[in-house]
């Protein structure tokens, strides 16, 4: 167990991105009502994760972790979920067939509400207001009373994570994540890309296999993990009050747990050594991401691993880099080796997004070829310092939004304004998602080539 730690030793340090509550005593009393509700997720859910990222980390496996920016009241509906999650697994299979090793799967979602902002104050014309910071804060309305941080709001958040994740469930357990459906769905889209051509090779060569096992009595109807799926949640960790409501001390082990959701990672803005979020995340014993961006040195990046990972436990951290599409070479080499200096195991994994964000026609977006060429970057630098790159964290939906400019179907910065439905930063939509995991898969078929030798 971590030294000198309790789940509210955080507060003794220095904090960012804390929102105004006007009533402290409201908040407390949220508090102590969160604290006293049932767990969203069991600890032994989040030690198996963390076994499987263990395996990542050891170069045995591939991390997809993706979901909205924020998820929101508003889209909380059923199909939103599932056509989410149909997006999601066929990436999926798309990147397991590509690696020919497992694919761990993670959302972001079932708990992914509360934002960090680079502004405390949003301006419109000559209004200014305080910054909307996600709906477990506030509200997205523009106007005074709508931005005013309401507690209340972080037990409409743990409802919907608790309904989100119910359904997660059924859909990962009860015969939608069938691969043969999932299969279907990605010859769907491979038929109505306009890249089609380049697609069709790898689905061809899943068809085949999934033949060859049929022909081999391995079905779905007689296999298990033909049919389902593990599939894991994932949320920044902001708002520590609410996750440390949630923290709860694991019967089987006697160890603190966040149970909020089964991965939790600290943000590109609130990562400082000494400060609040380091000090939680230190004490939780989940698998545990860190973002990182730009400003990390690799100094810097070695003290950050001291602190939430000081056993060197394969598994417990994954490092989310995100630096933009240009600045990859300049930044990823020095970090890597750092870290395989000192013999740090993690787990690499590129977040093509957050480095990515420009403003086109007046809406804030990304340009999915830059979206692209992080990720190539990304693979070029590990195979040219012979390291693992183990995963990919997205901002996408299922639906058809229009929110990343280009793609096979190409999204214009005139098209943007049809459908931009985000409450934060731009998604990929449903095909640009899968087109993303079908360029990954062919470096990760690199890869496994160079691993046959
Ligand atoms: C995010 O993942 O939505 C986010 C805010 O990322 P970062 O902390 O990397 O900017
Ligand atoms: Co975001």
């Amino acid at each position: 167990m971590a030294e000198n730690w309790t789940p509210d030793s955080w507060r003794s340090k220095p904090i960012v991105q804390v929102p105004a509550y006007p009533d402290q005593e409201a908040l407390a009393d949220v508090e102590r009502r969160l604290a006293s509700y049932p767990p969203l997720v069991f600890a032994g859910e989040a030690r198996k994760l963390k076994a499987s990222l263990a395996e990542v980390a050891e170069g045995r496996g591939f991390l997809l972790q993706g979901g909205d920016c924020a998820e929101s009241f508003a889209e909380h509906h059923a199909d939103h979920i599932r056509d989410f999650f149909r997006a999601f697994l066929q990436m999926s299979v798309a990147l397991t067939y590509g690696a020919q090793q497992p694919v761990v799967k993670v959302g972001r979602i079932a708990g992914q509400f509360a934002k960090p902002r680079s502004s405390d104050i949003e301006k419109k014309g000559d209004v200014e207001l305080p910054s909307y910071r996600g709906d477990i804060v506030n509200d997205i309305a523009f106007t005074p009373e709508s931005r005013i941080p309401d507690p209340k709001r972080q037990l409409m958040a743990y409802r919907q994570s608790a309904a989100t994740l119910n359904l997660l469930r059924a859909f990962a357990q009860g015969g939608f994540a069938n691969l043969e459906h999932v299969h279907q769905w990605m010859l769907d889209f491979v038929k109505d890309s306009p890249q089609s051509n380049r697609y069709k090779e790898l689905a061809d060569s899943i068809t085949s296999a999934l033949s060859f096992m049929r022909a081999c009595g391995v079905e779905a109807d007689s296999t298990p993990q033909l049919r389902s799926t593990d599939f894991f949640t994932s949320h920044e960790a902001l708002l520590l009050g609410y996750e440390e409501a949630l923290t709860r001390i694991d019967s089987t082990t006697g160890e603190w747990y966040a149970t909020s959701g089964h991965m939790l990672w600290i943000g590109d803005r609130t990562r400082q050594a000494d400060h609040a979020h380091l000090e939680f995340f230190r004490g939780v014993q989940n698998p545990i991401g860190l973002k990182c961006g730009p400003s990390l040195s690799p100094d810097g990046l070695l003290e950050l691993i001291d602190i939430l990972n000081p056993n060197n436990e394969a598994g417990r951290l994954t490092l989310i880099t995100r630096f933009g599409y240009d600045k990859v070479e300049e930044h990823l080499p020095a970090l890597i080796r750092a870290v395989e200096r000192e013999g740090r195991k993690v787990v690499w994994s590129c977040d093509p997004m957050h480095g990515n964000t420009i403003t086109a026609n007046g809406y804030k977006t990304r340009p999915f070829e830059r979206v692209l060429g992080e990720v190539e970057s990304f693979f070029a630098v590990h195979r040219a310092e012979g390291t693992h790159a183990g995963g990919v964290h997205v901002e996408m939906t299922g639906r058809n939004v229009t929110e990343c400019t280009g793609g096979a179907k190409e999204v214009s910065p005139e098209d943007l304004g049809d459908r931009y439905h985000t409450h934060c930063d731009p998604r990929l939509n449903a095909d640009q998602a899968l087109e993303l995991a079908f360029t990954i898969a062919e470096n990760l078929r690199k890869e496994a080539e160079s691993r046959k030798g």
